[in-house]
């Protein structure tokens, strides 16, 4: 840790707007005096921006304006004057064609929301899976302090006595109806079982893994992913969240003094020790993109790869968030990597502490929640990437999600040539397929879908599943649900939509899964595939206007983090053509 606090007092960026007595600063302060802020709130205090994904179509955030109040608190006890801000929210369980497409177009209006406002510091108040990494690449680019609060999980669901995960529920309760072993009526029956009180998805799924990387790349305080939504423990850290942003701002503790390299690892092998979704490989790369660090895919196969899924969390293991709290939450399980020498102990966090400090003296109430390494749910519990002629680029696969006898196959490709292509196919009685085929999917990578839907654990065909198979080899350039499960190989790249090899697998091919030895091949031959390249032509216009038409064309592909070209990097917090 080598951070210096700045001097203070001293003149803060909210001053060019509120402070003097110019025209333009009697503009700025007096409309804001249309609310009734006293005068002194003007005096150079920090003013911090809370920016606030609340939406009622983002139901894992809609309880986010009662968190907001309690940051003010803390804001206001600490010195500062708090000014919420709402900010573009993509909710995952709404937004068309896909979340994921909007994830950049949120970071780029957050972004511009943070420098062109009058905030000297941001609480970042998110939850819903891509709320997280918008909202950290925004402060990422702008480099402004910045400090994350989770909105939290919502609490166990149970039906008919049994724990029900949001989203692996969803999937495991679908292919139960397809495969005769639950009525629709149940189906039903068991919907509002799933979410029983306000809060993001209970599994370790997407959301419940940003926030703990959030809390691993030291952007949030140390517990603040496990707690659930309704627990008052929850606003009590959105309290403490809002005190401590004004001390970060006159520190000039900045996004950039703690996301460095060491940060990103600590991430990476944290969502290996939770079992966490391929998504993060996404989302992180994207962040570090944005704040200039240099992180590839092959660092997620290597930092992964000693690190044992020690969560026993769905969708990998039986429980959810709400254990988890109570076992003790992410810092346990940081702890543990630190024990383990698997932890960058001096990384400095938002607290002004180390990640290491701050953990080291935390207890394991349930080690069953929280399993010891001789019990792991998988040794190797890093996400894989695996390359090969298939996926030059590479691919991604989550082992503790995955069937560990599908991990070395051989299958004949089905192929499906997009998303509505399986759908018309799947549940075709005549389909020439079986459980030793992989099944194929193109077409759904970032570019393609477009926006990269969650897709990739393609449902199997129902006449398998009534046979009481649950698992094949699957591949696509989609993402997968964090709370999905199967040996499904995601993110392939270079994408169909963009001429990569996946574009031109066909029935029958013979593709081999290696992942011991980190391969994805496609049985043909160099001069075949060659060819097959060189005659492939897209099978989708792409958008010919609106923000479909700059996505298109801009964004990059999964290996680096599906941003948008022109996004990449910070870009500070001057005004005007100077941060650009
Ligand atoms: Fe919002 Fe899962 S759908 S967190």
């Amino acid at each position: 840790m080598t951070f210096k606090p700045a001097a203070w007092p001293r003149k803060l960026r909210s001053q060019t707007w509120f402070g003097g007595t110019s025209k333009d600063n009697i503009y700025h302060r007096g409309w804001m005096k249309n609310q009734g802020f006293p005068p002194d709130l003007f005096d150079g205090r920090p003013v911090i921006g809370i920016l606030n994904t609340w939406s009622e179509l983002t139901p894992c955030n809609a309880h986010l304006r009662d968190l907001a109040e309690r940051v003010k608190h803390g804001i206001y006890e600490a010195g500062g004057f708090p000014v919420e801000v709402p900010v573009f929210s993509a909710s995952e369980s709404a937004f068309r064609p896909t979340a994921m497409m909007f994830r950049n177009l949120a970071a780029m209006a957050v972004e511009e929301a943070m420098r062109g406002q009058p905030m000297d510091g941001c609480v970042l108040m998110v939850g819903c899976d891509k709320t997280t990494p918008s909202l950290l690449m925004a402060a990422a680019s702008t480099d402004i302090p910045s400090i994350v609060v989770t909105g939290g999980p919502m609490l166990n669901g149970y039906y008919k006595n049994e724990r029900v995960g949001s989203g692996t529920h969803l999937w495991k309760f679908s292919e139960a109806v397809k495969a005769g072993t639950m009525t629709r009526e149940e189906f039903v029956d068991a919907e509002a079982s799933m979410s029983r009180s306000p809060g993001s998805c209970n599994t370790m799924g997407t959301a419940s893994t940003m926030a703990s990387m959030a809390e691993a790349l030291g952007m949030a305080l140390s517990g603040n992913a496990a707690i659930p939504a309704v627990d008052s423990r929850r606003r009590v850290m959105a309290q403490l969240t809002g005190r401590r942003i004004v001390q970060m701002v006159k520190d000039d503790l900045k996004p950039s003094d703690v996301m460095k390299k060491e940060a990103f690892e600590n991430a990476i092998r944290t969502n290996a020790a939770i079992g966490g979704s391929t998504n993060a490989v996404i989302h992180l790369l994207a962040i570090a993109g944005r704040v200039g660090v240099d992180l590839t895919l092959e660092d997620w196969d290597r930092c992964g790869r000693d690190v044992p899924t020690v969560v026993n969390l769905m969708p990998s293991g039986k429980y959810l968030m709400e254990e988890f709290f109570y076992a003790g939450g992410l810092p346990v399980v940081i702890k543990r990597l630190g024990e383990a020498g698997l932890l960058h102990k001096d990384a400095l966090t938002v607290s002004g502490e180390s990640a290491w400090d701050q953990v080291k003296d935390v207890v394991n109430h349930n080690d069953d929640v929280i399993l010891p390494a001789d019990k792991a749910l998988a040794q190797s519990g890093g996400v894989v990437v695996v390359k090969g002629n298939l996926a030059p680029k590479g691919a991604v696969l989550k082992p503790s999600a995955a069937t560990p006898a599908l991990l070395t196959h051989r299958g004949r490709a089905v192929v499906f040539e997009d998303i509505d292509d399986y759908k018309a196919k799947i549940n075709d009685e005549d389909l020439d397929i079986d459980e030793t085929c992989v099944m194929v999917l193109k077409n759904c990578g970032p570019k393609g879908y477009p926006g990269m839907a969650e897709v990739g654990n393609m449902g199997l065909p129902p006449k398998i599943l009534r046979r009481g198979i649950t698992d094949m080899v699957r591949i696509s350039d989609a993402r997968m649900s964090g709370t999905a499960y199967g040996t499904v190989v995601l993110h392939t790249s270079p994408e169909a939509a963009a001429g990569g090899p996946l574009a031109v697998v066909q029935n029958g091919d013979m593709i081999e899964l290696d992942v011991p030895n980190r391969r994805l091949h496609l049985d043909i031959s160099d001069a075949e595939l060659a060819a097959r390249l060189a005659a492939w032509k897209p099978i989708h216009p792409l958008y010919e206007s609106g923000y479909g038409w700059l996505h298109q064309r801009h964004v990059e592909g999964a290996d680096t983090g599906a941003d948008l070209d022109f996004l990449k990097g910070a870009r500070g917090n001057a005004v005007g053509k100077d941060s650009h």
